[in-house]
């Protein structure tokens, strides 16, 4: 069965962007040579597409039903409250957050739970909403700061690259391999 290319390329678009941005779905209505319109009306099907920018991290809070009976509608309410979100809107106006509700997230002892990105938290009241916000940013910017230690460890520094030049050099001409 052929699959059509048009729900893989609208995910990879959703992973890369992290929403449908029109300027994309107009190069993907090119590509595949369907108008945006029925692509919009495609993707709107789906509850995973986003058309607005998200947030640079997702706070997940659960409104499964432990965590329900535990006050998480008031929680995700204080959140929206916290993060100043206007009616309708989920993302921050400095772009930071994105607030969404989810189902259990499969941790009902810590009812309410709460994710971040790939953080969770347990048993968060509105009181707990500066803090917890503070801790991720405080783990978040460790974990920046570690991965791009860990990229600038594999790029060659300046001092590498001449070595290698000079063995590369001296070796010119020589029979790499005896036999
Ligand atoms: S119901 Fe919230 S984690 Fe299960």
């Amino acid at each position: 069965m052929m699959i059509h290319p048009l729900l893989p390329e609208l995910i990879r678009l959703q992973r890369r962007d992290r929403y449908l941005a029109p300027e994309a779905l107009a190069e993907l209505s090119r590509q595949l040579e369907i108008p945006v319109n029925r692509i919009i009306s495609v993707a709107s099907f789906y509850q995973a597409f986003r058309f607005k920018p998200c947030g640079k991290h997702q706070i997940k809070v659960c409104i499964g039903a432990a965590c329900y009976v535990k006050g998480a509608e008031k929680l995700y309410d204080a959140f929206a409250d916290y993060l100043k979100l206007a009616p309708g809107e989920d993302t921050s106006a400095d772009g930071l957050f994105t607030l969404s509700k989810v189902a259990c997230l499969g941790c009902c002892m810590l009812a309410v739970a709460v994710q971040i990105d790939r953080h969770i938290f347990g048993h968060v009241t509105p009181d707990d909403i500066p803090r917890i916000l503070e801790e991720f940013l405080r783990m978040s910017s460790a974990e920046e700061t570690s991965a791009a230690k860990a990229v600038a460890a594999q790029q060659p520094t300046a001092i590498t690259v001449i070595i290698a030049f000079i063995r590369f050099s001296f070796s010119w001409g020589k029979p790499q391999f005896r036999l």
